[in-house]
């Protein structure tokens, strides 16, 4: 042992075990905020998560539960179906839900009071196209008025932050590439300086509630990042969407619809990609910068239903043939885009982050989730699930593959 240090130890060998022990675990914690991400300034404090009883947000609360010792805070207005999702994480004592509307101008600021939270990242929205495409006013009242009340509420409590709170604070609003509108197959993937054009109600509410979150940023000089994501899939997402409905629909023994000639493109994304994207945006992204974040993934929606077919017939194959007989083409979705594709090159060159998982490795995943998970299913497939299905496909004339 160095003589130097010798003198630090009166208590022999057994002193000198503790006092390494100490001096490492002393420089770990040096090191440890050294690198932490900027908001472990303040561990007490949570990170402000709204909508995270949805697919995206139950994903990245727990992942940020297993890899990170900061709270969380979740806000849901819990729309439909998702209160299990809420009751899965609730045991955590670094988790707290308050089930609330982004809009509700005054139990946000209260909660916000209550809680003071660190940053916040914004999942809340109503997602669904086919949704929007049936109410298109719920679409504006979540997507654009209550993400303008909520920006107003956490415009005034950023306001009232010391400055060393204000350095760190983040508000990170999570999009979709939908914003930018559809690509013929020769064109090169959406860039975030492309423009918005979008084609469903769903997209333009949601570039609608991009824009107030810029304009936020610009004008009261609140710290905003704007995420374009591309679709989604893996565990906890609701079963009217496109692969878990596939799922659903097969191990039922009903028809898997297929939009149109389901020559659609989409660019798949694993949701546990798509978290620690956001965590690597929350932790180094620049303020008032957009991000897409893409899987790399392009894939048409015919082949996604095929391969999970396949899938399904090695886990649990049916007693005679297989899950693909299932498949029929059904009418299009009205305005549906050809093709959705995003370049994802500023968060590999910026923030060094890219997706991990292939498409096959997470939709292997992903069926693996939902045959363990049945019971969830179950749950959540109720009555109103059913109507919606009815509403949505029932009438539905067969289309040509
Ligand atoms: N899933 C995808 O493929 C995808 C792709 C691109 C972008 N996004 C975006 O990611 C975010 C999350 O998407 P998701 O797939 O998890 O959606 P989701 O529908 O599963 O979850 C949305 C959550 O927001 C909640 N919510 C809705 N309105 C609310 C309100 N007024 N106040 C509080 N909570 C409210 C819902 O109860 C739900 O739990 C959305 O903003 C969506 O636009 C999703």
């Amino acid at each position: 042992m160095n003589r130097h240090v010798q003198f630090l130890l009166p208590f022999g060998s057994i002193g000198c075990s503790i006092f390494r022990l100490i001096l490492f675990e002393g420089i770990l914690y040096i090191l440890k905020v050294a690198v932490s991400p900027p908001y472990f300034r303040f561990p007490s404090r949570p990170l402000l998560v709204t909508g995270g009883a949805g697919f995206i947000g139950t994903n990245f609360i727990i992942e940020w539960l297993k890899n990170s010792a900061a709270t969380i805070l979740n806000i849901d207005r819990l729309s439909y179906g998702n209160r299990c999702n809420v009751e899965n994480i609730m045991e955590s004592s670094k988790y707290f839900f308050a089930q609330c509307d982004i809009g509700d101008l005054e139990q946000i600021k209260a909660l916000l009071a209550e809680h003071r939270p660190v940053a916040v990242i914004n999942f809340a929205a109503e997602t669904h196209v086919d949704r929007s495409i049936r109410s298109p006013e719920n679409f504006v009242q979540t997507n654009v008025v209550g993400t303008l009340r909520f920006l107003e509420a956490i415009q005034s409590y950023f306001r009232a932050l010391p400055d060393k709170e204000k350095d760190v604070f983040r508000f990170v609003h999570v999009s979709t590439d939908e914003v930018y509108g559809t690509l013929s197959l020769q064109e090169a993937p959406f860039e975030e300086t492309s423009p918005f054009c979008p084609n469903s109600p769903y997209a333009a509410s949601k570039a609608a509630s991009d824009h107030f979150v810029r304009a936020f940023g610009q004008t009261f000089g609140l710290p905003v990042i704007t995420t374009h994501c591309s679709n989604n899939f893996g565990p906890f997402q609701f079963p009217e969407k496109f692969i878990p409905l596939m799922i659903h629909n097969a191990l039922k023994g009903k028809p898997l619809p297929i939009y149109g000639d389901g020559e659609q493109i989409r660019d798949w994304l694993y949701v546990t990609d798509h978290c620690s994207a956001l965590c690597r945006v929350l932790e180094a992204g620049r303020i008032g910068e957009t991000y897409n974040i893409g899987g790399n993934n392009e894939l048409r929606n015919v082949d996604v239903v095929q391969v999970l077919c396949d899938i399904l017939d090695r886990r649990k194959p049916l007693s005679h043939g297989s899950y693909r007989s299932q498949i029929e083409h059904v009418e299009d979705r009205p305005g549906h885009d050809r093709r959705y594709a995003v370049n994802s090159k500023k968060m590999l060159e910026e923030l060094n982050w890219s997706a991990k998982e292939t498409f096959f490795s997470g939709l292997t995943k992903t069926v693996d989730w939902y045959l363990s998970h049945w019971d969830w299913m179950e749950q959540i497939t109720g009555s109103s699930f059913q109507e919606w299905t009815d509403y949505n496909y029932g009438n539905r004339t067969r289309a040509q593959a």
